[in-house]
C-alpha cells in the first residue's frame, strides 16, 4: 500500500527539523537547518541573487561551490557563496 507523506510548514511533521528564522535584506525568512543558503532563498522566491557590474542578474548555476553566481553578503561576508553555506538561526543575508 502506498502512503502518502505531507510535510508540515511548522517542522511537526517529523520529516525535518523546526525551521528558523533567517533575514534576507532584512525580511524575516523561514528556513530549515540543514538548508544551504541558496536552497532557502529559492525556495522564498528568490531569482537574484547578485547582480554584475553591468547590472546583469546572477543566481546559483553548479550548486557545488565552483562558479560563485550565488555569491551573497552573509552576516557582512561579502562574496559568500550560498550553495556552500548552511542556514543558521538569526543569519543576516544581503543581496546586492
Ligand atoms: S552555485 Fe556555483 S558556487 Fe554556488
Amino acid at each position: 500500500m502506498l502512503k502518502t507523506l505531507r510535510i508540515q510548514p511548522n517542522g511537526g511533521d517529523g520529516l525535518r527539523p523546526a525551521p528558523v528564522t533567517i533575514f534576507v535584506n532584512g525580511a524575516p525568512t523561514t528556513a530549515y537547518p540543514g538548508e544551504t543558503v541558496a536552497t532557502a532563498l529559492l525556495a522564498a522566491g528568490s531569482a537574484r541573487f547578485r547582480t554584475t557590474a553591468r547590472g546583469a542578474p546572477r543566481a546559483p548555476v553548479c550548486n557545488m561551490g565552483v562558479c560563485f553566481e550565488c555569491a551573497v553578503t552573509v552576516d557582512g561576508r561579502p562574496g559568500t557563496r550560498s550553495c556552500m553555506t548552511l542556514v543558521a538561526d538569526g543569519m543576516r543575508i544581503e543581496r546586492s
